[in-house]
């Protein structure tokens, strides 16, 4: 069996969002199986910059942080192209990582919020796809890998924008995934597992939340092993499992009325 790190070995890869949490764990672990080049692209310019200067310490050369608004697509076109000068031309993976977990009270959401959400955890990732898309069909191939929730399989009360926009993310890889095959293309929809990262910012992240370090482990190695879905916990493997099992309807509507209920008391369950 080939080790996971081959498939990263003198690669280039983009990872949006790579400022924090899951983004910048797959960015550092890419480098440590032998990347060639990490593009860091995020929003938050200095937690790029400073990662990037670290990353750049232990790796020298071989990262490069970018600001990027990945809602705005001349922001998203503009990262690609400076990112394949620094790889040399290439760029063999993206990674459509950055994403935001909103919530909110469905009556309360208007559709500017609705616009808010889908630019930026569906539409960052169609920008992210379409700038990219040129230079891998030119180079002969490439991975995208979306990253979704779990709660694309666990639609959950409280966060409707948060589950319809990664379940249409996933729909969207996985539909395209059969699409650019036969050029070479491939494409991975990953969930990372409930991650202690800053996107439980203001609340505790669960008790047994996995590090980014671990999601990201899991994620390369489902994605260098060409899967079409990595669950990034059990948590994950058992919605995806049973949510739209019939089978398993009643037990799925018993769990999530018990989600909708304890949240609307002022506890967030997941
Ligand atoms: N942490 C979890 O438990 C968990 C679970 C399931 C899915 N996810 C998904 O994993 C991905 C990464 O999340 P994380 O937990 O590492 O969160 P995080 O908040 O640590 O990282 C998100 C990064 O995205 C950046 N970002 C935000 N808006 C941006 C924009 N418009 N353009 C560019 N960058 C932007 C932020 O600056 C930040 O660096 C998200 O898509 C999230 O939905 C996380």
């Amino acid at each position: 069996m080939k080790e996971v790190s081959e498939y990263y070995r003198d690669k280039v890869a983009v990872v949006t969002g790579a400022a924090s949490g899951i983004g910048l764990a797959l960015a550092e672990t890419m480098l440590s199986y032998g990347a060639k080049r990490v593009i860091l692209a995020d929003l938050n310019e200095v937690n790029m910059a400073r990662e990037a200067a670290r990353l750049n310490l232990t790796y020298p050369g071989r990262a490069l942080g970018l600001r990027c608004d990945i809602t705005k697509e001349e922001d998203v076109k503009e990262m690609v192209r400076q990112g394949a000068g620094f790889g040399g031309g290439r760029i063999d993976l993206l990674f459509n990582n950055a994403g935001a977990g909103f919530s909110g009270h469905f009556p309360e959401q208007t559709n500017a919020d609705w616009e808010k959400a889908f630019s930026l955890n569906f539409y960052g990732a169609i920008y992210g796809i379409r700038a990219v898309l040129p230079l891998m069909q030119a180079q002969g191939g490439g991975h995208i890998v979306d990253i979704i929730s779990g709660i694309a399989f666990a639609p959950m009360a409280y966060q409707t924008m948060y589950s319809a926009t990664k379940a249409a993310l996933n729909a969207l890889t996985l539909a395209l995934r059969y699409e650019l095959w036969d050029e070479n293309i491939r494409l991975t929809s990953a969930t990372p597992g409930t991650t202690a990262t800053a996107i439980w910012a203001g609340m505790e992240a669960p008790p047994d939340a996995q590090s980014p370090e671990q999601s990201a482990r899991t994620i390369l190695a489902g994605v260098a092993n060409n899967e079409r879905l990595v669950l990034g916990d059990e948590a994950d493997a058992s919605g995806a499992r049973n949510c739209f099992t019939p089978e398993a309807a009643k037990d799925f509507d018993d769990y999530l009325l018990n989600v909708a209920r304890k949240r609307r008391s002022g506890e967030w369950v997941v």
